[in-house]
């Protein structure tokens, strides 16, 4: 399998060296990107209005108008001219204390996607495997080549759970990798339970980063784990429960001396005046959104039976959106999107076949689903 890989990129290498060597220095600039990359397909979702957006795992409420306005307020009275902190330090601070964690140990990234870029491309070395487990979020194996890794696949179990056992005899065979775990994990809402994950740091001599963009939706608290396994990196964003996807806010939990590492390699300013502020309001109103996130894990069971009511396979989630299956998933997506709901079509994602994933939306966007749902299974009855 390594040689497999080794052998596909000397060849695309020689491939990519064959062209520099044909090329005029005014020929297609593209060939100077490096051939692992230019393969990769650019990340593209349909961003157009949609009554019932059910297809990003956002949360179905905006901030309050009254916490924007504040946010704004501030935003205003900031002088735009100059460079906000290098490094947010106000808001590492609050989330510091919102996590009873050393403020030095908390980074904050313009969405927790920069930061995982930053971990990668500090601690992986040149040519050296990276685990992820399938299926996840198709952003690491960018994540992964961009850092000069390679991306080293494990799973997808039969039943699609996260493969926790699969990745126990990875680690085991080699315990020098970094580890990408995502849990609860997007897109299948399976989650690990916190042993589980406390084996895997064991038995690990290298970062596991553990993606946690979910974890406010998730009965388990990986936090404990932080203070006894120091290689543990923790990602988290402002994107879902905290309704700031549109601000590109997220943050790490980490050790403070890897932090301090992982500064040198994040640019400085990453995160401008009016995120910032953002992220030290919404933490402000924390009860708030705390209220919300018990609202959507009210809804989520509705969301459930009426999903297993209407024939589908709905798999446990542990997050704020719920994978199906359904013979006939791909005809009832384009049907859905017909009808104004936007569910997302996830069967090619390995083990995937057949599968789509939907956030759990509002009342309304319940209700809209159930509607539009009936009438399409009665016509493709029919
Ligand atoms: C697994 C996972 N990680 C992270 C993110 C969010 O990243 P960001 O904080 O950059 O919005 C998402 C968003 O869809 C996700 O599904």
């Amino acid at each position: 399998m390594k040689d497999e890989r080794a052998s596909g990129e000397r060849g695309e290498a020689a491939a990519a060296a064959q062209e520099g060597a044909n090329a005029t220095p005014s020929a297609d600039p593209r060939r100077f990107v490096r051939p692992q990359l230019r393969a990769l397909a650019a990340y593209h979702l349909d961003l157009s209005p949609c009554p019932h957006k059910l297809d990003q795992n956002e949360v179905p409420f905006d901030l309050p108008r009254r916490l924007k306005e504040r946010i704004a307020r501030r935003w205003l009275a900031r002088d735009w001219a100059r460079y906000p902190d290098f490094h947010s330090d106000e808001l590492r601070r609050r989330l510091g204390r919102r996590h009873r964690w050393p403020w030095r140990g908390v980074l904050v990234g313009n969405g927790s996607n920069e930061l995982l870029g930053v971990v990668l491309e500090a601690v992986v070395r040149s040519g050296q495997e990276v685990l992820i487990h399938l299926p996840s979020f198709g952003l690491y194996k960018a994540f992964v080549l961009r850092a000069g890794g390679v991306p080293r696949f494990v799973g997808p179990r039969p039943d699609v759970r996260l493969p926790l056992a699969e990745l126990a005899a990875a680690v085991a065979e080699d315990p020098r990798r970094p580890l990408i775990l995502c849990s609860p994990n997007n897109p299948t809402g399976d989650a690990a339970e916190p042993a589980a994950i406390e084996r895997l740091l064991e038995a690990l001599d290298a970062p596991l980063l553990l993606d946690n963009a979910y974890g406010e939706f998730c009965r388990y608290d990986y936090r404990p784990l932080l203070a006894r396994h120091r290689h543990l990196i923790l990602l988290r964003t402002f994107s879902k429960a905290w309704s700031l996807a549109g601000q590109r806010l997220g943050y790490l939990l980490a050790d403070p001396g890897l932090v301090d590492e992982l500064i040198k390699v994040k640019l400085p300013y990453n995160v401008g005046h009016a995120s910032a502020i953002a992220g030290e309001e919404a933490l402000a109103a924390g009860a708030a959104v705390d209220r919300r996130i018990r609202v959507i894990l009210g809804r989520r069971p509705q969301w459930k039976r009426m999903l297993e009511g209407l024939g589908f396979e709905v798999f446990p989630s542990e997050a704020n959106f719920l994978l199906v299956r359904h013979p006939q998933a791909a005809r009832i997506q384009r049907a859905l999107e017909a009808r104004g709901v936007r569910a997302r079509d996830v069967s090619g994602y390995p083990g995937l076949d057949l599968c789509l994933r939907l956030s759990v939306g509002s009342g309304r966007d319940l209700r809209a689903t159930e509607r539009a749902l009936r009438a399409i299974l009665e016509e493709i009855r029919a």
